[in-house]
């Protein structure tokens, strides 16, 4: 068994350098709790950006997994196979929705999502063949594929990477009249947006916002498609963030915590107008819907539901930002304290007397993950399995690192 030191090592010399990973090596996780190679243990306030909300190696997830991992793993969807049925049944019940397509990571479920969308608007809303319009929000984030990062507003993800894919437009997030004014164009045909946009900083709309989104596309006869990835599955103390506002999307798009960590595992959600605008042979995948997937999805929706996560979710994510909201009174460099259930994050001064990044080795010190998006902000996630005196240690670690620069 090497040191931290030869893994770390390992990783820079033979790995492309696409990731700045924060300088610990894990080996063990274990509910809200990750273990170095060292034996050191930390509250994980990443959750591996919300894919592990049932936290680290849920028995009962693990347990699915293993079953089926003996029996069947993949056959491809050149043919039928016993769980994926059953699967689309319980998935599509869990959500109300009529049909599921499954695929595997979140960027394929979001460019599965787009093909759809495009689909119908050729086939049922008779856009003109090559002019549909799809709108996104600036600052969101959804993936690393050419569709991604030709929808970025972020010059990290997006320069270097063109030509872009046309028919894409950016209009400003949470701004209803720009939406409205967008809508205006006849060849539109869907809005793409995250609830609470998570990588761009848990940026967390007025309230309203979703509701006029949703009220605004129907109008228009557009999709309105909402990228749950991130907020979806309990994470902001509802099932899904839309849930705050009682909308329903045309187009939902699942991932991350779908599987509770275990394999990539996501899904795009619709009615039969939209999804059956997509016939054989149009779109796929090898791995999508394999019966490894769909066990352990189900397995991880259950835990959503038997454990109550969505609830805990809501009732520690108070907890989280009347204790860390302290700082603000305590340190005039914490500029914010937001977020809505454990989808959180605080928001530093450009010129506080520390940097995002060295916070973040503080608190790995002291003992907890987290992780800087963009320059000056730190979001914390942790596992919806988090107890209360769990989260109140992770609350006292942040202060303690907070406080010791004046
Ligand atoms: C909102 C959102 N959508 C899509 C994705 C892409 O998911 P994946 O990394 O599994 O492709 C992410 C990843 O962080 C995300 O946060």
């Amino acid at each position: 068994m090497g040191s931290s030191h030869d893994y770390i090592a390992l990783e820079e010399r033979y790995g492309a350098k696409n990731y700045h990973p924060l300088p610990v090596v894990l080996n063990r996780g274990e509910g809200a709790y990750l273990f170095d190679c060292d034996g050191n243990r930390y509250f994980d306030f990443l959750s591996a950006y919300s894919a592990v909300n049932q936290g680290h190696c849920h028995p009962k997830i693990v347990a699915a997994l293993t079953q089926q991992a003996t029996r069947l793993t993949l056959t491809s969807r050149a043919f039928y196979n016993d769980a994926l049925g059953e699967y689309s049944e319980f998935i599509t019940r869990y959500f109300d929705y009529e049909r599921v397509l499954p695929m595997n990571t979140g960027v394929e479920a979001g460019e599965t999502a787009l093909k759809l969308c495009r689909r119908w608007a050729y086939d049922v809303k008779k856009v003109p063949t090559n002019r549909a319009k799809i709108l996104f929000a600036a600052g969101n984030f959804w993936g690393r594929t050419l569709a991604a990062v030709s929808s970025s507003t972020d010059p990290k993800c997006r320069d270097g990477f063109g030509p872009y894919m046309p028919g894409f437009e950016i209009i400003p997030y949470n701004d209803l009249p720009a939406l409205e004014a967008a809508l205006k164009d006849p060849t539109v045909a869907g809005f793409m947006v995250e609830p609470i946009q998570g990588e761009a900083g848990v940026i967390v709309p007025h309230a309203g916002y979703l509701r006029g989104v949703a009220e605004l596309c129907k109008k228009a006869n557009v999709l309105f498609i909402a990228d749950e990835i991130q907020t979806g599955l309990g994470r902001t103390g509802k099932l899904l963030a839309c849930d705050h506002e009682n909308v329903k999307p045309d187009i939902l798009i699942l991932g991350k915590a779908l599987s509770g960590g275990l394999l990539p595992v996501s899904a795009v959600l619709c009615r039969s107008e939209i999804m059956l605008t997509i016939h054989p042979g149009e779109h796929g995948s090898t791995y999508g819907g394999n019966p490894l997937a769909c066990r352990v999805a189900i397995a991880a929706l259950e835990v959503i539901r038997d454990e109550k996560l969505s609830e805990n979710a809501e009732r520690l994510g108070h907890v989280f930002r009347e204790e860390v909201g302290k700082l603000r009174a305590l340190r005039k460099w914490v500029r914010d304290v937001r977020g809505k259930g454990l989808m959180n994050a605080v928001e530093i001064a450009p010129d506080a007397p520390v940097s995002a990044w060295d916070l973040c080795l503080r608190l790995k010190e002291a003992g907890l993950l987290a992780k800087p998006t963009h320059e000056h902000t730190i979001r914390f996630a942790p596992p919806l399995v988090i107890t209360e005196s769990e989260l109140r240690e992770g609350c006292r670690m942040i202060h303690k690192a907070v406080c010791e620069t004046l």
